[in-house]
């Protein structure tokens, strides 16, 4: 199998079968609505924080397949992770996006990604989550 067609699988796995799709039905510590201004398309991010830990992360939304698998890995490979960690890992993600030769060992999936690097105007549909959990973090930091 050539490698775009393993990324597109995995896209398209994340698209149709997401994770952590849904909302808390308590205990939420933040929750950012963000909208993807080119096409109106958004999405809402909620996370529970814990000891400077990110316990748990669902979203719900409307978009196309990139900003919704996007959204779907970008919550599972936070789960876990101190919020430092995850700021990283939002910080790799913009730098792949920027084209820039990295990848992701500790979740692979998003190496999936990294073709978008080459169609501007999808960009911004993987960022879309991406940019709530960076502001999730700062509120979580303030809060
Ligand atoms: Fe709207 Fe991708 S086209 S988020």
């Amino acid at each position: 199998m050539q490698l775009d067609d393993l990324y597109r699988r995995v896209i398209m796995d994340h698209y149709k079968n997401p994770r952590n799709r849904g909302t808390f039905e308590k205990d939420e510590t933040v929750t950012i609505d963000l909208n993807n201004p080119t096409c109106g398309d958004k999405i809402s991010l909620q996370m529970q924080v814990e000891d400077d830990k990110v316990k748990a992360a669902k979203f719900v939304g409307e978009g196309c397949s990139i900003s919704m698998a996007s959204a779907s890995m970008m919550t599972d490979a936070v789960k876990g992770r101190s919020l430092s960690e995850a700021l990283d890992m939002a910080e790799k993600f913009s730098a792949l996006m920027k084209g820039e030769d990295v990848s992701f060992d500790e979740y692979e999936d998003l190496d999936a990604l990294s073709g978008v690097n080459k169609f501007p105007a999808r960009i911004k549909c993987a960022t879309l989550a991406w940019n709530a959990l960076k502001k999730g973090i700062e509120h979580s930091k303030e809060g």
